[in-house]
């Protein structure tokens, strides 16, 4: 099970990376946006800037809707650093922009999955990371951790490479029902995965520690 942290913010990046724990991040165009980076040099320089930080695949998502401009654009930014992943939308073009960039060896996220079929179809044309869109689905009252369990069966039982990447993680919670679920990674904000440290008996457990030491060595 991996962990991916979804922010590009490169202090939270940081934080999680200096825990020791983490295997890579995922961006998007509203995470770039919220972090006020603009134009394409600033943002290539940003993603650079997170590849630097850590030792792991770092997904940069193409803002070209169609074939020629994802392949393009799916090139230049795979050239920024080894460890880019070309995340690209599941659309008919993005498939087929996924297709070619599998007979490219250019790794591929493709992202803004929301059922199984979509899934079957990032597979077949090769997609490195398949993102099913966890907490948007329960937004609308659907399921998204069924949906992730879904999907890993259907490539276990088909023997599809594409590893499973539980996106739009919103809790801790999610985080444990994702890795139930077969999740392969999980991309989560920093506040989840600290969220996974959380347990009223740790802190008690650990305040009846420190106060029996205190007792006899003082
Ligand atoms: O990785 C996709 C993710 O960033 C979407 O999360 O919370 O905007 O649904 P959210």
């Amino acid at each position: 099970m991996k962990f991916f942290i979804d922010t590009a913010n490169l202090e939270q990046i940081k934080e999680a990376n200096d825990m020791g724990v983490l295997d890579g991040v995922t961006t998007n165009p509203t995470l770039m946006a919220r972090e006020g980076i603009k134009g394409e040099e600033n943002c290539r320089k940003h993603y650079v800037d997170i590849c630097n930080i850590v030792n792991g695949d770092v997904s940069a998502e193409v803002i070209a809707t169609d074939y020629e401009g994802m392949t393009r654009e799916g090139e230049e930014l795979a050239a920024l650093h080894q460890n880019i992943v070309v995340k690209v939308p599941c659309t008919a073009d993005g498939i087929k922009a996924i297709k070619y960039f599998s007979g490219k060896n250019i790794r591929t996220n493709c992202t803004l999955v929301f059922s199984p079929g979509q899934a079957l179809l990032a597979a077949k044309a090769g997609a490195t990371y398949v993102s099913p869109f966890v907490g948007r689905l329960d937004d609308i009252s659907s399921d998204g951790v069924e949906l992730v369990g879904k999907i890993v069966d259907m490539y276990t039982f088909y023997g599809f490479d594409t590893r499973v990447l539980a996106a739009s993680i919103r809790s801790a919670q999610h985080i444990i029902q994702c890795v139930e679920a077969g999740a392969d990674v999980a991309t989560c904000p920093l506040a989840a995965i600290k969220g996974l440290l959380k347990h009223p008996l740790t802190d008690s457990g650990l305040a009846t520690f420190l106060a029996d030491h205190q007792q006899v060595n003082s």
